[in-house]
């Protein structure tokens, strides 16, 4: 059922960004203005727990702070926890980090650091000094190997490398624009990256410091939205947008920036399988519907295996399966960590299997309740430019597509 409420504002990030907003285009972020609007409503008490479980580039962690209260982000990619504990990095420590950066600038790898993600975008010299200044952040802040806690200062400065390398490195943009490939003709010297590193962790440093009393109070981690770390019944507040079933593929979209923190090409290929969303199909393989589903879900699902084209039943069929077991699994996590009069805010996106719509919003909503939530879609928003739509295959089917953005409130009583 569709509710009228005054929150009617489009969760999509603004054309022009401001502040910490400007640091890095996630794709998909919220507009800062969006999180703040549905923290600001949720009506919290002062220093209360706003979870994402899907945290990107942490923009309802910096709005929750903002707002008054403590905030938890948990995201899969570690770019992603990067650049959310960046944006939660208070102002002494990123000063002192800034005081760090010259010198870490300077440091080259060793012979036997491994540099062949790197090699891929840049010259081996450039490549060297990457994987050196990554490895001296690690070393100076002590960044625990399996990296579920980053001190702040180190996530400042590893993502002012991020954004110096980025900014530095051509890339060709394919067919799905979330996807991108080393340009050609790469000539980037050892100088450039030290001295865009720096000159960012100073730019930066001032740029909307966090409260630093909430900031210490709150933390990014490293962990799957399945299995969230986190206590029962200890958030007040949930507000975040898992992966849609748009085949957007988060690990691909930031191919660069893990190779930057690190990331070889055996942690790339394991993490693009475990993100949700992903097109990668894991082991073991399914077939079944889950009988116990909700009615609507096995309808959809049903109408994808039962489909003429090629690989529906195969392939699309069990990436979807896939899909909703993630998304089943996530939401049992989201009704075990809320408190007692705790609510969650999910903004969903539609989409499309050929002609058959994925209404992900009352998908999740059913889900929800079969967990014994109360579930309502807040607003829809009609969205105008969608993946899939600048997918040459998919753009037969486009005249009869509408896609719609939802907000679903889920709540225990
Ligand atoms: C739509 S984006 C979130 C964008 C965010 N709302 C913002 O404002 O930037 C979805 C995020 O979910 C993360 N993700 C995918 N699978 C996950 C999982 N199993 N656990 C935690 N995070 C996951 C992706 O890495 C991606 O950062």
């Amino acid at each position: 059922m569709t509710e009228a409420l005054p929150l009617v504002l489009n969760p999509k990030r603004l054309a022009r960004d401001e502040g910490v907003d400007t640091w890095y285009p996630y794709y998909a972020g919220f507009s800062s203005r969006f999180a703040s609007a549905a923290i600001a409503e949720a009506e919290l008490r002062p220093g209360s727990l706003v979870l994402d479980p899907w945290a990107g580039s942490g923009t309802t962690l910096c709005a929750a702070v903002e707002e008054g209260h403590r905030a938890v982000g948990i995201d899969l990619n570690p770019f992603a926890v990067v650049l959310s504990a960046a944006k939660l990095c208070p102002a002494p420590e990123r000063l002192k980090a800034v005081e760090v950066a010259r010198p870490l600038a300077r440091r080259i790898a060793t012979s036997s650091a491994p540099i062949d993600e790197l090699e891929q975008w840049m010259p081996t010299s450039a490549a060297r000094r990457v994987e050196g200044i990554a490895t001296a952040i690690r070393r100076e802040f002590d960044i625990p190997a399996d990296w579920t806690a980053i001190p702040p200062g180190a996530a400042f400065l590893l993502f002012a490398l991020v954004r110096a390398v980025s900014d530095l490195v051509p890339r060709t943009r394919v067919s799905n624009p979330t996807w991108s490939r080393p340009g050609a003709n790469i000539n980037i010297s050892t100088r450039d990256i030290s001295r865009d590193f720096v000159r960012i962790a100073e730019q930066y440093a001032s740029v909307n410091p966090p409260r630093k009393d909430l900031a210490d109070k709150s933390r990014v981690v490293l962990a799957d939205a399945r299995s969230l770390p986190i206590a029962s019944r200890s958030v007040h507040l949930i507000l975040g947008s898992p992966p849609y079933c748009t085949r957007i593929d988060y690990a691909v979209t930031t191919r660069l920036e893990l190779a930057v923190l690190g990331c070889d090409a055996g942690a790339f290929a394991t993490l693009r399988r475990a993100l949700m969303g992903t097109t990668a199909i894991r082991s073991p393989r399914t077939d079944e519907i889950p009988e116990h589903w909700p009615r609507r879900l096995r309808r959809v699902l049903a109408s994808v295996r039962d489909h003429p084209s090629h690989r529906s039943k195969g392939y699309y069929l069990r990436n979807l399966l896939q899909y909703f077991n993630d998304a089943d699994e996530s939401l049992a996590e989201i009704r075990r960590t809320l408190t007692a009069r705790g609510q969650a805010l999910l903004v969903l996106q539609s989409s499309y299997y050929k002609e058959h719509e994925l209404d992900l919003a009352a998908l999740f909503a059913d889900i929800a309740r079969e967990m014994g939530l109360s579930a309502e879609i807040m607003f829809r928003m009609p969205v105008r430019r969608v993946m899939t739509s600048l997918n040459s295959k998919s753009r037969r089917y486009l005249d009869t597509r509408s896609y719609t953005e939802s907000l679903l409130r889920l709540r225990r009583h």
